[in-house]
């Protein structure tokens, strides 16, 4: 796997340079198109048998690193990959901070095939525990609990949505610190792992609901940083329960562990796009951050 890290870090620093043209341009799905096609064509160099198991969609759908699309030299180790070759598609459109091109990877069978549906996650840095139980127990319960192990108070991200009222209610009532944020929560779960300048994560703990994709990037990265996470898919309704069947999950009620979601061989590469904690690029070179087993979180720039 540490072989193939160069290859997936150039793929997601070429998709983050080949859609800049589109930053601030207000048209998203312009700026994911030039993030795919660029992130494809540098899979075709790496010397694996690659599968994508998170992608832009069933092959009928996307044209591109659809679910179940080959990808890479047909050569080396048995491969799958999630990709989110735009995290924040808003967010680029828009030209505001915080838009990445993410990628994970793990030996065959070690990344969740997840759905293209909301998931309940509950996530923590180290030195906090959660269990699958933690997902049907009243929040409030949860939270005291992690406010026990906490250093100081206990600081909880979010995404700002009208669905997490509930959360915000939770969070008021044990006297938690709430950062909201307004997209981006691959990037918030890991921010309960990674150090700011501080030399501490921001965030103890990331609560609440967004996609299932970005549920499996962040635990793949968690992994190698020591956090912990349950996450749980949401339906809305038989459509969306029927693409979960047809990737093969059986119990649609499951809770998953961190383990559930990516084994710990995981690796997780994430470029810039529009800068906040990894900066846009700048003269052809991308702020690219590598979470791995072997070595945690390394930060370089890359040229491409
Ligand atoms: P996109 O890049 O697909 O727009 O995702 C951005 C994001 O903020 C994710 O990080 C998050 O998981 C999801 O949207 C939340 O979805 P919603 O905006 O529907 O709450």
């Amino acid at each position: 796997m540490k072989a193939l890290t160069p290859y997936v870090e150039r793929a997601c620093a070429h998709a983050a340079l080949a859609c800049q043209p589109w930053v601030g341009q207000g048209d998203k799905d312009a700026a994911d198109a030039a993030a795919v096609e660029a992130m494809r064509a540098r899979f075709a160099d790496a010397p694996m048998k690659g599968r994508i198991v998170i992608g832009e969609g069933e092959r009928d759908e996307a044209p591109m690193l659809y679910i179940g699309e080959a990808v890479g030299g047909g050569e080396g180790p048995a491969v799958d990959i999630a990709v989110d070759p735009l995290e924040g598609t808003t967010l680029a459109a828009e030209g505001r901070p915080g838009a990445l091109c993410v990628a994970a990877f793990a030996p065959r069978g070690g990344l969740l095939h997840a759905p293209d549906v909301y998931m309940q996650k509950l996530v923590v840095g180290p030195g906090f525990t959660v269990d699958a139980d933690d997902l049907d127990r009243p929040l409030i319960e949860v939270l005291k609990r992690l406010s026990a192990q906490a250093q100081d108070r206990l600081r909880v991200v979010m995404l700002d949505r009208p669905r997490h009222a509930a959360i915000v209610q939770a969070v008021e009532a044990v006297g938690a610190d709430l950062c909201r944020i307004d997209e981006g929560d691959v990037m918030g779960a890991l921010q309960t792992c990674l150090p700011d300048q501080s030399g501490r994560p921001p965030f103890d703990a990331y609560i609440g609901s967004g996609g299932a994709p970005e549920g499996v990037l962040a635990a793949a990265g968690l992994q190698a940083l020591g956090g912990a996470m349950v996450g749980r898919l949401l339906f809305r309704d038989d459509a969306e329960r029927g693409r979960a069947e047809a990737l093969g999950i059986g119990d649609l009620n499951q809770a998953y562990s961190l383990d559930d979601l990516a084994s710990a061989q995981a690796r997780l590469v994430l470029a810039g796009v529009t800068g906040e904690i990894l900066a846009g690029p700048v003269d052809r070179k991308v702020d690219v951050l590598t979470i791995a087993p072997e070595s945690g979180a390394t930060r370089q720039l890359i040229s491409v």
